[in-house]
């Protein structure tokens, strides 16, 4: 399969009055075309920073991009999304990457219709007069589940249901034909049922289209019916990248087993919902020089003080960052 997307070693930064934020501290991963990944992790621990900072949303000069590459292939070239110039980065946000975020009201434009806010992205994006656009609009909103999709065209965002504007949002992030659609906890303000049609509608249209996505939640519950593969992100960093079953039945990192709840002892996954882990999230004004989960791991030793915990193979596509070997019950004995 090809790759999509390539993201290596992003360090993203804040400056701010009471320090220096290390939000990100060496993300990788990759995009497989037509994949779905999905993106898991506790509050801060930067996965909406890692998709602000390959599509330039972050606030200037407040955040920084330290170090890090972003190939992404669209199919004709291969750049640098963290090197792309402002003209070009337009192309490519909201056209050749789609995004849904978390809450639909504030994302869409209260004054203009739902019909005026896709034609516009797709003029501004694609080959087509507003006519066209116009058709293409109401078939899209068809595609999307919104019933009576030539009426609700004319129809401002407070005329829609949180639901149904969560449908808009993938509307019009999939209206200019995406190679990737970012969906940022798209349906955590919505109720079960909803959320639940949200994720097949998405499901569905990924096969359907052959898009790649990224979906970002807090729910494992969620992902385990979505995404083939899943990134756990800790202190601004993946720490777990496995595919799904595999991460469930044999989590490798102290952190991904108490989040599934899962320590080794006990066997089997008693809850696929975050589990609460005891000690606070890490103190992010700190650059790290250790395992920044250590001080909540009960298996820490003293490695996990001095060294920062590389990525390490340790089953068919799947890597984990820690000194130790759960399995065995003992430090890992690698270089
Ligand atoms: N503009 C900013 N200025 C300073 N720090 C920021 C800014 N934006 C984000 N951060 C910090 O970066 C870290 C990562 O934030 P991010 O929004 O990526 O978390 P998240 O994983 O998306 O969390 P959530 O699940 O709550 O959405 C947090 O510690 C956050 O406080
Ligand atoms: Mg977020």
């Amino acid at each position: 399969m090809d790759v999509l997307l390539e993201v290596q070693d992003l360090v993203t930064k804040f400056d701010t009055f009471d320090g220096v934020v290390h939000a990100l501290n060496g993300v990788s991963f990759d995009l497989e075309d037509g994949e779905m990944m999905a993106i898991v992790g506790e509050s801060g621990s930067g996965k909406s920073v890692t998709m602000m900072s390959l599509l330039d949303l972050l606030p200037k000069p407040a955040a920084r991009i330290a170090a890090g590459t972003a190939l992404f292939n669209d199919g004709m070239q291969t750049v640098d999304l963290l090197k792309l110039p402002e003209s070009e980065m337009r192309e490519v946000r909201g056209g050749k990457i789609g995004m849904i975020f978390q809450d639909p009201l504030t994302s869409l434009n209260p004054v203009l219709t739902i019909g005026e806010q896709i034609t516009e992205s797709m003029m501004q994006h694609l080959m087509v007069n507003q006519s066209e656009a116009r058709e293409r609009t109401i078939r899209l909103l068809e595609q999307v589940g919104i019933p009576a999709a030539r009426h609700r065209y004319k129809n401002y965002p407070h005329q829609f249901s949180g639901g149904m504007r969560q449908r808009v949002m993938i509307a019009i992030a999939i209206a200019c034909d995406p190679k990737i659609l970012i969906a940022d906890e798209p349906t955590t303000a919505l109720d079960v049922t909803v959320q639940a049609q949200i994720v097949e509608l998405t499901k569905n249209l990924q096969a359907k289209l052959g898009i790649s996505v990224i979906w970002i939640t807090h729910d494992l519950g969620v992902v385990a019916g979505l995404a083939e593969r899943v990134l756990v992100m800790y202190a601004g960093r993946p720490i777990e990248k496995a595919l799904v079953d595999d991460l469930y039945e044999h989590p490798q990192h102290p952190y991904t087993i108490g989040l599934l709840g899962a320590l080794p002892k006990m066997g089997g996954v008693s809850d696929r919902r975050l589990a609460s882990i005891e000690g606070s999230p890490p103190d992010l004004y700190t650059e790290p020089t250790h395992c920044q989960f250590a001080w909540r791991c009960s298996f820490a030793f003293e490695r996990c003080w001095q060294e920062i915990p590389p990525d390490i193979n340790v089953g068919y596509q799947h890597q984990i960052a820690c000194f130790y070997d759960v399995d065995r019950g003992r430090p890992r004995e690698h270089g």
